[in-house]
């Protein structure tokens, strides 16, 4: 368990990152920070009020400043604003920057050790930002994109085959959003590659599914975006930080060199551990996806530059 992990942004993707560490007891104390007065500490009481009955000792805390937060092992970002409908990631991209920037000083400032887990839009440029503002070494600063990313497309394979999701072994890779590369050639049902159970069209529509995941649910809740999902990413990528797992999972990363990458944040198979990320797991593409690969980091890649 760690000590303390805090969460900036108590709207609705920290909120429930907050309730879910807690009643899965990652933390002896949970922070929840953002700059609305009374929403964090309401929120924060709401959920520690539910440990009796849901069964966590874990202490919610809110608050409008960092110095709780002081020394926590993980920092869970999720401030700033959330796609509106018709609104593209990268229209967000100004404001968030510089919400993120803010946020990431401040935890320089009190936690000068702790990992950053990035969930702010436009994401891949949001750990940029998170780690140019906080001066932590890349191993301390990943992104989350592609756990979630994942897990839809899972979603919807199981869901088209009718089988269960914990049998369905698949990875997305590449930047968060329209250009994120779902790789077929390593997605299994129990083993049996999923090529062999679905029909080419099938798939292909699944993919393209997935790739609009995001998009789907704004178009249906029209005043926001996904949490649920996204949440629940963004935890278990805290718990394989907090029990050291060394999971195999999709996260941005600051590549410098590796899938003929450099300079940029994008979503490759990484170790993630007690360390943050201990180690970028190289694996073989098809030239198809490796092509895609490749254009979905330059499109990362010219986000940032039209940011500066
Ligand atoms: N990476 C992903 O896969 C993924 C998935 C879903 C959402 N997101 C992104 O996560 C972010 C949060 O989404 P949401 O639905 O929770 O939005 P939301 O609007 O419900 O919550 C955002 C919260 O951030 C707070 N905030 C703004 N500026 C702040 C600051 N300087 N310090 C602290 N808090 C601040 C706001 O007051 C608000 O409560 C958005 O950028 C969204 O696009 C990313």
């Amino acid at each position: 368990m760690l000590q303390k992990v805090a969460v900036v942004g108590a709207g609705n993707v920290g909120a429930t990152a907050a309730q879910r560490l807690a009643g899965k007891n990652l933390a002896r104390t949970v922070v929840l920070i953002d700059v609305l007065e009374g929403i964090p500490q309401g929120k924060a009481l709401d959920q520690f009020q539910s440990g009796p009955i849901e069964g966590f000792d874990t202490r919610v805390i809110g608050t409008n400043g960092y110095d709780e937060a002081a020394g926590a092992e993980v920092f869970v970002v999720t401030a700033g604003i959330a796609r509106k409908p018709g609104m593209s990631r990268d229209d967000l991209v100004k404001t968030n920057a510089g919400i993120v920037r803010s946020v990431a000083e401040q935890i320089r400032r009190v936690a000068p050790a702790a990992i950053i887990v990035v969930v702010s839009n436009p994401l891949d440029v949001m750990c940029h930002v998170a780690m140019q503002a906080s001066g932590f070494p890349r191993e301390r600063v990943l992104g989350m994109a592609g756990v979630l990313d994942t897990a839809r497309y899972r979603t919807f394979l199981a869901e088209a085959m009718d089988v269960s999701v914990e049998d369905i072994q698949a990875m997305v890779l590449g930047g968060h959003g329209d250009t994120m590369v779902p790789l077929v050639s390593y997605t299994t049902v129990s083993g049996i590659p999923v090529t062999q159970l679905l029909e080419q069209g099938k798939l292909d529509a699944i993919v393209d599914r997935a790739r609009n995941g995001g998009a789907e649910i704004v178009g249906l809740l029209k005043t926001g975006s996904a949490y649920y999902a996204p949440s629940a990413a963004a935890v278990q990528m805290v718990e394989a930080i907090a029990h050291d797992k060394k999971r195999i999972l999709p996260c941005a990363v600051w590549l410098q060199g590796e899938y003929g990458i450099r300079d940029v944040f994008c979503g490759v198979p990484v170790k993630l551990g007690r360390k943050g990320l201990e180690q970028i797991v190289d694996i073989r593409l098809t030239a198809e996806e490796a092509k895609a690969l490749h254009a979905s980091a330059e499109a990362v890649r010219s986000t940032m530059v039209a940011l500066g």
